[in-house]
């Protein structure tokens, strides 16, 4: 993938404001809301039985900000992402089973979440270069699938 200097602008500039916790939190706690099939790879999480349960879990949120740390090691290594995520594609695919097709729902909702807590910052060039993002990071994350 190519990035412009202009779309790794957009990307950095943003993700220092982005608390990992909060919008991991929300991030995947909309998934689990949203399409409620993905709750069946967090059946250890504890009580995920209500969109307010699932939200005030502490699991959930501290999932969450892992997943937003991975997606900041993208960040930083933008020219590496496939290097980057190819152990926990691995991960993914032999120990977790989750199908691929996930990664694009969780990046979905990650760019609502953003546009939601950034507003009229999260203008339309800088959603396309998030929207590229999540897809090459999904992209990455299926690789290693066998
Ligand atoms: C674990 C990243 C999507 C299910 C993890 C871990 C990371 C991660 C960093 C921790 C690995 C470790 O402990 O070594 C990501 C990223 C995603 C993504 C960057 C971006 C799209 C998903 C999706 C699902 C999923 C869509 C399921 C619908 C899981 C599960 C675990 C896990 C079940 C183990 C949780 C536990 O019991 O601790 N993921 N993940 N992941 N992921 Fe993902």
């Amino acid at each position: 993938v190519h990035w412009t200097a202009e779309e790794k602008q957009l990307i950095t500039g943003l993700w220092s404001k982005v608390d990992l916790s909060t919008v991991g939190g929300e991030a995947l706690a909309c998934m689990l809301v949203t399409y409620p099939w993905t709750q069946r790879f967090f059946g250890d999480f504890g009580n995920l039985s209500s969109p307010a349960a699932i939200l005030g879990n502490p699991r959930v949120k501290a999932h969450g900000k892992k997943v937003l740390t991975s997606f900041g090691d993208a960040i930083k290594g933008l020219d590496n992402i496939k290097e980057t995520f190819a152990k926990l594609s691995e991960l993914h695919c032999d120990k977790l089973h989750v199908d691929p097709e996930n990664f694009k729902l969780l990046g979905n909702v990650l760019l609502i979440v953003l546009a939601g807590h950034f507003g009229k910052d999260f203008t339309p060039a800088c959603h396309a270069a998030y929207q590229k993002l999540t897809n090459v990071v999904a992209h990455a994350l299926a690789r290693r699938y066998h």
